[in-house]
């Protein structure tokens, strides 16, 4: 019987998770089923409730689900403790669900593989403080990157998402207004979602220099502005969020059927639909 899987989200129509799960599928000779699933956070946990129930047995969560996700497991992994969020649903046998969440290691193992970045060390900016930022800065702080700033547009999220990380010596808060004394960082990392409903904040140009990375956790045109920005600001490297997706969709697709795909065929032919966002050098 083919295995049942969807993404939630709001809105959900372009997700790219369909495509990518069932090159995968393809790949691994699984049969599978992967849909797309619409629905208001409102109505997320009895829309789940109806999957299982059709026999959905992994679910990934987008936008905006992805905190509700993580309270309605009975069990979650260390790292979506960490993150305060869920990407990845496995529904056990007896019919609740343990959470994983694989956009951190997505976004390392896009970094570091596909990009040949060694993350060691690096001075790294953390713009947001939101669902994605929690998702990816305890994956960087593993990965070995050097101080880590955090700096939110309501610092008081900042400051949470600080505590949470509880590594004090590493990691510290600014305001997006003082961003200009902080020197250059090496790495630059957008987790705001500014650019999907208006205004990417002002950023000093003095934030990065030859060397320095940036990446954006979008993709496609939410990318766009700030990966513009990192190039008019001289940065060696901007990097899109494109990697990170198809990487978190390859361990989100080993946790449910064991196999690790190989991510690089279907990069290549997403990041076609979409050229010129990822530039190396
Ligand atoms: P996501 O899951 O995409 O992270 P989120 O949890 O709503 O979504 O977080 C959105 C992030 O983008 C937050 O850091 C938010 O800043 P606030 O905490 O101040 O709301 C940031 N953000 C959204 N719009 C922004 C804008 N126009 N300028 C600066 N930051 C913005």
């Amino acid at each position: 019987m083919e295995a049942l899987h969807a993404v939630f989200g709001h809105p959900v129509a372009h997700s790219l998770s369909p495509r990518i799960h069932a090159a995968f599928g393809r790949q691994a000779g699984i049969a599978l089923r992967y849909e797309a699933i619409d629905v208001e956070p409102a109505g997320f946990a009895a829309a789940l409730a109806a999957f299982a129930a059709r026999g959905g047995s992994g679910a990934n969560v987008t936008l905006p689900r992805k905190d509700a996700a993580f309270a309605l497991c009975t069990e979650a992994s260390e790292r979506a403790r960490r993150a305060g969020a869920v990407n990845t649903l496995v529904r056990g046998e007896d019919g609740t669900w343990r959470g994983d969440n694989t956009d951190g290691s997505g976004l390392v193992r896009d970094l570091t593989q596909r990009h040949g970045l060694d993350l060691r060390e690096r001075r790294t900016l953390l713009l947001g403080a939101g669902g994605a930022a929690r998702g990816v800065a305890p994956a960087l702080l593993d990965a070995g990157i050097g101080e880590l700033t955090i700096a939110n547009r309501t610092s008081a999220r900042a400051d949470a998402l600080a505590d949470a990380l509880g590594d004090p010596a590493r990691v510290h808060v600014r305001y997006l207004d003082d961003l200009a004394a902080q020197g250059e960082f090496d790495l630059v990392v957008n987790a705001t979602s500014a650019a999907r409903g208006g205004e990417l904040p002002a950023l000093p140009m003095a934030l990065v220099g030859p060397r320095s990375v940036a990446v954006d956790l979008s993709y496609g045109d939410a990318a766009i502005p700030f990966l513009a920005w990192a190039r008019a600001a001289g940065c060696r490297q901007s990097v899109d969020g494109l990697g990170m997706l198809v990487e978190q969709a390859a361990e989100s697709f080993r946790i449910w059927h064991g196999v690790r795909p190989e991510t690089d065929a279907i990069h290549a032919e997403l990041n076609n639909r979409a050229p010129a966002l990822v530039t190396a050098d």
